[in-house]
């Protein structure tokens, strides 16, 4: 969808990040529910983001420049068991941090294995990014693993969740990296986003 994808750079922190002089959007979920795949699904190359079937793959905060003038940003997940406590508040100090302080970030997708019900640890760093104004729309993935409709049933559970707590809610999107399911609807929200 969109014409030209190339790897950039991956950086330790916000601040060594590249200028940010472009509209960006990133990527953040939990380890393994599918973050670098559905960015080389998005930009049409299977390899271009590092994807492992062992979670813990992404370990930095990864630029992707997309036709010369955006980014695409592939984070580290959350909630991987064996990662130690020490790791675990470093990625939470860098990944809060470039989420916090990252100007040119437009939007950043949160993805949710679409075959769960409402995990504690999504909704818990959901209510982080509105407690700290951080734009976000919600992205459910591995489509393909369960019935479109059971998909679309965990995604209504997780409204509904929502809604006891949130005014507003953001836009959900089911996706397979696998099918391309979803790619076209999210390319096109992505595109309004580029527009606007
Ligand atoms: P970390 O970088 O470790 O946080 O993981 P990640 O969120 O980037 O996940 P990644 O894209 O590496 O995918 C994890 C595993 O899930 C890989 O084995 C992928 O092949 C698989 N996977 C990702 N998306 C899909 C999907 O839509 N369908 C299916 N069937 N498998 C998927
Ligand atoms: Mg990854």
């Amino acid at each position: 969808m969109f014409e030209k994808a190339t790897y950039l750079i991956s950086s330790p922190s916000y601040n060594q990040c590249p200028k940010p002089d472009k509209f960006e959007i990133a990527f953040i979920g939990r380890s393994n529910v599918g973050k670098s795949s559905l960015i080389n699904m998005l930009a049409g190359r299977k390899g271009l983001a590092k994807t492992s079937g062992k979670p813990g793959k992404t370990q930095l905060i990864n630029h992707f420049l997309i036709d010369e003038e955006w980014y695409l940003v592939d984070l580290p997940g959350y909630g991987y068991a064996k990662t130690s406590k020490k790791t675990r508040s470093e990625w939470a100090i860098m990944i809060e941090d470039y989420l916090v302080h990252r100007e040119s970030l437009q939007i950043v997708f949160v993805l949710i294995d679409s075959r769960l019900d409402p995990q504690k640890i999504d909704l818990e760093f959901i209510n982080w990014l509105g407690e700290n104004g951080v734009p976000f729309a919600l992205v459910f993935t591995k489509a393909d693993k369960q019935s479109i409709n059971k998909g679309q049933q965990n995604m209504a559970k997780f409204r509904k969740v929502m809604k006891q707590t949130w005014e507003e809610l953001p836009m959900f999107f089911l996706t397979s990296s696998e099918t391309g399911h979803g790619k076209d609807e999210l390319t096109e929200y992505i595109q309004t986003l580029l527009e606007n």
